[in-house]
């Protein structure tokens, strides 16, 4: 059995998740939407897409089974909850929403609709949580009482072009914003290694 899926924001990431949708025996087809229309056709083309929809409501009333959501970080929260009541499965890039509220309504939309959303933490696959992971499977950390991470990245390597793609002349008044909200490599490679206990 497959599904289709429609990409919601093919700007500097989600382009990406795209092509591998594509590439994924389980999925039988897969369409791209941006608010920049020129974005989603260059998706199309490049990755060799099924096709683009005008519109994020386009694409919800439409039959595709599943939505996946690489909107600009603090925008993910109304809109996984919008494509859960219109009863699409949803996957978004992190973080999950903004703030305890948001990410509330996401679980309470999950009970009610008894669809899946999944959220992306790629840390999840880093080779050294992978690796961390595997050894603490095997048992040779002992009784773990307390673990901490940190993720840092280099700006350097395009994160500030990142930015700018989509923020424009006022791309600083966005960038990382807001910052202690988008804690989720760090946490995700702790959790990554070490599952939470029930
Ligand atoms: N390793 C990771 O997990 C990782 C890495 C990079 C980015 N991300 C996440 O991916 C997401 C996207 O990042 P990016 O760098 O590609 O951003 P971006 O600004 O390059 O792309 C976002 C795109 O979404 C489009 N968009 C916004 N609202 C829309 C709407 N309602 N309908 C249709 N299109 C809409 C914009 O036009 C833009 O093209 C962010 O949430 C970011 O946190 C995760």
């Amino acid at each position: 059995m497959t599904f289709s899926i429609g990409v919601v924001g093919v700007g500097q990431f989600g382009g990406h998740f795209a092509h591998l949708f594509k590439l994924h025996p389980g999925v039988s087809k897969v369409y791209a939407v941006d608010e920049l229309p020129e974005r989603a056709a260059a998706a199309r083309g490049q990755w060799a897409l099924d096709g683009t929809m005008a519109s994020f409501e386009e694409l919800l009333a439409s039959d595709v089974d599943a939505v996946a959501i690489f909107t600009q970080r603090w925008t993910h929260g109304p809109l996984v909850v919008q494509a859960l009541r219109a009863g699409k499965h949803v996957y978004s890039a992190v973080p999950m929403a903004v703030s305890e509220d948001e990410i509330a309504r996401i679980i309470e939309t999950v009970r009610d609709t008894g669809l899946v959303y999944a959220m992306g933490e790629t840390s999840f696959y880093n080779p050294a949580t992978v690796y961390a992971r595997e050894q603490h499977a095997a048992g040779r950390f002992g009784r773990i009482f307390y673990a901490e991470g940190d993720y840092v990245h280099d700006m350097d390597l395009g994160f500030y072009e990142a930015y700018q793609y989509s923020g424009g002349e006022n791309w600083k008044a966005t960038a990382s914003y807001p910052p202690m909200l988008y804690p989720t490599h760090a946490i995700g490679g702790v959790l990554g290694a070490v599952p939470p206990t029930p």
